[in-house]
């Protein structure tokens, strides 16, 4: 074995050659759109930090998905921002939250036929505060407080059933949160609603950008006492763990393009579908790049993507969905 009987580029040579030894595919079906849902109506507000993405209304986000549907991609992604923000995020878990709300038009749609509609489950968008979790004080400054949080999300998870997710993400990271929102469902009478889990978030810089975007800096501190630490991989497979053995059917990471290493590894240990996010920060450098005229788009654009599918996701939540999926 050996050159010259050996020569690998005999299989590189003409792009049908290399489509038919290609080893890792995507599809617009395998991606997940994220939407920005806002009060009011026509309203498609940009969002400096991120080109390209919007906040939208509800009647401009029912457009948008109708535009998602129609390049096959496999579903939303759900994040709101609500009229006013209070410390018990009542506008997650209120009947007629602003996703609740969103929910309910998108599901009278032909598009809805053809989607996935997934709800984030989290409080940092509708807590004052910004903040995951409820606050409390504490002798040493505040702590986010673990259990009185479960209550509200899964609260919030019923609630987003109920207005007709097909699917709650929480990406909250509160420890038992999986257990408390199964419960929860079923009590509900929704025991056929899936629960994608955040199980391995990293608290990371690349969400600088989805904070402009849905309004949920934390106002004071960070998220370090909730999300993992990057360094952390041992950990990250503990979580997966943890978060099946409480009822998670599907697990997503994130981000994705730093931490590769951790979605391929999950990949070889457990059974359940996968889901990589390329967060705004991934999205948001690349766009910077593309301004500059420092990457080709198109070919950055899918790389970025390939890499995700390659390392073991089985579906990507991109800010390019609909870019991507235009150039499959
Ligand atoms: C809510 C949430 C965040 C993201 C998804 N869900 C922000 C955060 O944890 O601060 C980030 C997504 C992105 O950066 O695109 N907790």
């Amino acid at each position: 074995m050996g050159f010259p009987q050996n020569r690998m580029r005999r299989l590189r040579r003409t792009e049908p050659l290399r489509a038919l030894v290609r080893e890792t595919t995507i599809e617009p079906g395998d991606l997940i759109y994220p939407l920005f849902i806002c009060p009011g109506s026509g309203v498609r507000q940009p969002v400096g930090s991120m080109p390209g993405v919007f906040q939208l209304s509800i009647d401009e986000a029912v457009r948008e998905a109708e535009q998602a549907a129609s390049l096959g991609i496999g579903g939303l992604l759900l994040f709101g921002l609500p009229d006013t923000k209070d410390d018990q995020a009542t506008g997650a878990w209120s009947d007629d939250g602003i996703v609740q709300q969103a929910l309910r038009a998108l599901k009278k749609t032909s598009a809805a036929g053809q989607l996935v509609l997934i709800a984030d489950v989290c409080l940092c968008e509708y807590t004052s505060h910004g903040h995951c979790g409820i606050v409390v004080q504490t002798p040493e400054g505040f702590e986010i407080d673990n259990d009185p949080s479960l209550a509200l999300l899964a609260r919030t998870a019923t609630s987003l059933a109920k207005a007709g997710a097909d699917i709650v993400a929480p990406s909250d990271m509160m420890d038992g949160r999986i257990a408390a929102i199964r419960h929860a469902l079923d009590a509900a009478g929704r025991t056929q609603t899936p629960i994608l889990s955040y199980a391995s978030k990293f608290a990371s810089a690349f969400y600088g950008p989805f904070r402009e975007a849905a309004e949920s800096a934390p106002q004071f501190g960070d998220r370090r006492s909730y999300q993992m630490d990057g360094a952390n991989f041992r950990e990250a497979m503990l979580e997966i763990e943890l978060d099946l053995d409480e009822g998670a059917d599907m697990i997503l990471m994130k981000p994705a393009m730093p931490y590769l290493d951790v979605v391929r590894a999950a990949r070889d240990s457990i059974q359940v579908p996968i889901g990589a996010y390329q967060v705004s920060g991934e999205y948001s450098m690349l766009q910077a790049a593309f301004e500059k005229g420092w990457l080709e788009r198109d070919r950055a654009i899918l790389e970025s993507l390939v890499s995700m599918r390659r390392a073991g996701a089985d579906f990507i939540v991109t800010y390019f969905a609909e870019d991507a999926a235009k150039l499959l």
